[in-house]
């Protein structure tokens, strides 16, 4: 810890208030607080820039949430008037000179979190998303009900894959609309307005983990939002999760009776994809 020169000096002179020497004593002291404020804080930053750079540099990231909650802070610092104050401070070179404040670099933060931005688009976001999407299905008591959640989720982010790979659309995306897509009613146990309860779920998720990026979490909370509007068209990925859904609900078990309403959007999904397959409906 960088101890501010001068702080503490002045605590043994005796003199009285009303007192030129004592209004600028005082005023000496404060300034010392505040610049020993400043130097914490700088110094606080530091340390969680140095640690983003070590826990992204590593070969593998450990702790998603952790390293997310010092990304959080250091955006909130580098947007907040401190920051703006301590890099005019240090332009004006009124900080000690042994200080280390990469932090507060024109682009030390910039290029940090333009960096770490990089690095979430190149990890594999799924892999993360499917992490909490297992932890969140662990939690349910009934074993079948866990099985057939795990089984549908899987099955329909396979599909949604599959599909958007097809059609030349975002297959991530599309992958990880389908992890999310019926969360809400399995955690809740009810399906009553789930497609737009899911969608709300689904934008609390995104916020919290950090994966996506503002249009990539509007893309699937679109999509969950809409998927259960099978009879209707909607935007292309909108469509690629209510495909995804379907093709999991008629091919899951081939034995089951296919939906009405569901009967022409498997027929077209048949001709799509070159499958020549008998049908029929309840
Ligand atoms: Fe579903």
């Amino acid at each position: 810890m960088i101890q501010h020169a001068g702080r503490g000096m002045r605590s043994g002179i005796e003199c009285k208030s009303g007192d030129k020497r004592y209004l600028s004593i005082v005023l000496g002291s404060r300034m010392d607080d505040i610049r020993s404020e400043q130097i914490e804080r700088i110094e606080k930053y530091e340390a969680i820039i140095r640690d983003v750079e070590r826990m992204m540099n590593a070969d593998e990231i450990q702790d998603l949430a952790a390293i997310q909650e010092k990304v959080r802070l250091l955006e909130e610092y580098y947007e907040s008037d401190l920051w703006k104050k301590d890099f005019a401070d240090d332009e004006a070179g009124l900080l000690p000179k042994d200080l280390k404040r990469g932090v507060l670099s024109e682009d030390g933060i910039y290029n940090m979190l333009e960096a770490w931005k990089e690095k979430m688009k190149s990890m594999s976001r799924l892999k993360e998303l499917r992490k909490y999407v297992d932890a969140e299905l662990n939690k349910m008591e009934d074993a079948d009900k866990r099985n057939s959640a795990i089984v549908h989720l899987y099955g329909v982010s396979l599909a949604a894959t599959m599909i958007a790979k097809k059609r030349g659309m975002d297959s991530e995306i599309a992958s990880m609309a389908a992890m999310l897509h019926d969360l809400h009613a399995y955690k809740t146990g009810s399906y009553d307005d789930h497609a737009h309860k899911g969608a709300e779920l689904a934008r609390e998720i995104l916020g919290e983990l950090k994966l996506t990026d503002e249009s990539e979490t509007e893309m699937i909370c679109s999509a969950i939002y809409h998927h259960d509007d099978k009879l209707v068209v909607d935007s292309p990925m909108d469509e690629v999760l209510k495909d995804a859904d379907v093709i999991h609900h008629c091919m899951n078990d081939m034995s089951k009776e296919i939906k009405e309403k569901e009967q022409a959007r498997f027929e077209s999904l048949c001709k799509e994809f070159g499958l020549s397959l008998l049908f029929t409906t309840k």
